[in-house]
């Protein structure tokens, strides 16, 4: 069963500055509500039931945003009768039951992220999701844990791509493939068109086994100094674990730039 979700927390988010300099970019509201909320609750309806932020120390909006029951005790003692205010705090309860925090002081990358988080780790597998990925309408974590149950492997959850942007993404080797999902037997982060080996991308879920840790304590720093889970998962696929693309049915919805950013939020209102 998958039952842990790792949230990588410590990008700086640069490319959504000057936003980012006072709020992290998982806080961005979309529609009224922090992106990393949609993520939560896509999890939970996944039946994921513990969360594992990892956050720098000198950044505590997050913890606070989750765990500020001080504050909230103060409003409703002056609003006694707000039921509003009372599902807003409930909700935040009952996220803030879900989460343990890691620390990464210096983003080192999705790699480094999840070696923190090694002490925690129960289960043979886990969840691990970017939280600037978002994925509506159907739920894309639900999808790769029942392709998990079906081949008891790892999973990352993709889509096509144009093919002219294949160097935004990590993108996969495709074989064995049906409908929704295939084998995977290559993973090229951020390669040239002539490099790629698809044109299907990397979207942020993966299904990962716990002894990546063991890959990852090993792994030299990859592109820009930082651990990137991306090459673990190569070293693992040569070495002939099974890793599945599950081809999602749900929209794609970027929040990861000033401009996709504002798309998301004309999206995700239309939806609703
Ligand atoms: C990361 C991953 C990449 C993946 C992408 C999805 O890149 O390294 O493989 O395709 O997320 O959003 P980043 O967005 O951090 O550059």
């Amino acid at each position: 069963m998958i039952k842990q979700a790792i949230i990588p927390l410590a990008g700086l988010g640069t490319r959504l500055l000057p936003l980012t300099s006072v709020i992290p970019k998982e806080l961005l509201p979309i529609n009224g509500k922090p992106n990393l909320e949609y993520i939560l609750e896509e999890c939970i309806d996944a039946g994921i039931k513990q969360f594992i932020f990892v956050v720098p120390k000198n950044r505590p909006s997050i913890k606070k945003y989750f765990f500020n029951d001080k504050f909230y005790r103060k409003i409703l003692k002056k609003k006694k009768n707000d039921k509003k205010l009372k599902q807003v705090f409930k909700r935040i309860k009952k996220y803030q039951k879900m989460i343990k925090f890691v620390y990464q002081n210096k983003p080192q990358g999705t790699g480094d992220a999840v070696l923190k988080c090694y002490k925690y780790l129960k289960d043979k597998y886990f969840l691990m999701l970017l939280a600037d990925d978002l994925i509506i309408k159907k739920n894309c974590s639900k999808e790769m844990i029942a392709l998990h149950k079906k081949t008891k492997s790892a999973i990352i959850a993709t889509k096509k791509v144009n093919r002219n942007n294949v160097s935004r993404w990590g993108i996969l080797g495709v074989t064995n493939k049906t409908k929704n999902s295939f084998l995977i037997n290559e993973v090229i982060e951020k390669p040239s068109i002539k490099q790629a080996p698809s044109n299907f991308a990397i979207i942020g879920r993966y299904i990962l086994p716990k002894k990546i840790i063991n890959v990852l304590r090993s792994q030299k720093k990859g592109k820009g100094g930082e651990i990137h889970i991306t090459d673990a998962i190569k070293t693992l696929i040569k070495n002939d674990e099974k890793f599945f693309g599950n081809i999602f049915k749900g929209k794609y919805v970027d929040c990861g730039t000033l401009e996709s950013y504002i798309n998301s939020n004309l999206k995700i209102s239309r939806k609703n």
